[in-house]
C-alpha cells in the first residue's frame, strides 16, 4: 500500500474526522449535533475564510453541494470533505427560493449573474420576502420543504451525494428563537413546532440536514476502510 494512502487510511480509522466546508455557524452546529451520537468529530477546513469563495451558480442543490465539495477537497490532501447545499422549497411560489434561499432578499435575485456566497442577505430580510410573497396564500396552501444535499469528495472528485427533506407549512408570524434563516417560519406538524423551538438534538433527529447525513453516515460506514 503505498505510503500516502496508508496515512489516509489510519488517520480515518482513529480520529474519524470529517471535514465540513462551510463558514455558516448555524449549519456547522446542525452537523456537529448531528455527527455526536456517532462518534464522529465534526470540523470546519483549516483556514476556510481564506480560500477562494465558489460561485453557487448550479441550476440544483445537487450540482451547487459537488462543485463545493470537489473545489474545497484540493485544499485538503486525502481527506473526505462534506459540502451541503440547503433551502427552502414552497409550493405556492413555485419552489422558490429553492436555491437562491440565502439570498432571497436581493432585489437582483433574478438576474442572470452567478451566485456568489457575499451575496447573501441576512435572514430577518428573508424571512421579510417571505413573508410577503405569501402574504395572500391560505394556511392550506403554505405547504414547503427544506431540502439538503451533501456532496462527499475527496481530492477534487465527487464520492456519492446524499439528499434530505423535511416536509412543512410556512406560518404568518416567527415563533422560536433557536436555529437559523428560515427556522422561525418553518412549522413542522408532526411534532407541532417550528424549527427555531427545536433543541439541537431534536432538530439534528427532524431535519434534512440531520436526514442527509445519516444517509452520509451510512455509506461512510460501509466505505471508510477502503
Ligand atoms: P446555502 O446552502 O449556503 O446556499 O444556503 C442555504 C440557505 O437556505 C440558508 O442561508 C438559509 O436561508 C436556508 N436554510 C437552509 N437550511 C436551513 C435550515 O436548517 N434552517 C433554516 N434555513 C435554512
Amino acid at each position: 500500500m503505498a505510503r500516502a494512502a496508508l496515512r489516509t487510511r489510519c488517520s480515518k480509522s482513529m480520529t474519524k474526522k470529517i471535514l465540513i466546508a462551510t463558514s455558516n455557524s448555524g449549519k456547522l452546529h446542525d452537523f456537529v449535533g448531528a455527527a455526536k451520537t456517532h462518534g464522529i468529530e465534526i470540523a470546519g477546513i483549516p483556514g476556510f475564510s481564506s480560500l477562494p469563495l465558489v460561485v453557487e451558480d448550479g441550476l440544483t442543490f445537487e450540482a451547487n453541494a459537488r462543485k463545493k465539495a470537489e473545489a474545497y477537497s484540493r485544499y485538503a490532501h486525502g481527506e473526505i470533505v462534506l459540502a451541503d447545499d440547503s433551502g427552502l422549497e414552497v409550493d405556492a411560489l413555485g419552489g422558490s427560493p429553492g436555491v437562491h434561499s440565502a439570498r432571497y432578499a436581493a432585489p437582483d435575485l433574478h438576474n442572470k449573474e452567478p451566485h456568489q456566497p457575499n451575496a447573501n442577505t441576512d435572514d430577518d430580510s428573508n424571512n421579510a420576502r417571505l413573508l410577503r410573497e405569501l402574504k395572500n396564500v391560505p394556511p392550506e396552501k403554505r405547504t414547503g420543504r427544506f431540502v439538503c444535499v451533501l456532496a462527499a469528495a475527496r481530492d477534487g472528485k465527487t464520492l456519492a451525494t446524499f439528499r434530505g427533506t423535511a416536509e412543512g407549512i410556512i406560518l404568518d408570524a416567527p415563533r422560536g428563537e433557536n436555529g437559523f434563516g428560515y427556522d422561525p417560519l418553518f412549522y413542522f406538524p408532526q411534532i407541532q413546532k417550528t424549527f427555531a423551538e427545536l433543541s439541537a438534538e431534536e432538530k439534528s433527529h427532524y431535519s434534512h440536514r440531520g436526514a442527509a447525513f445519516r444517509k452520509f453516515l451510512d455509506w461512510y460506514d460501509a466505505h471508510s476502510n477502503r
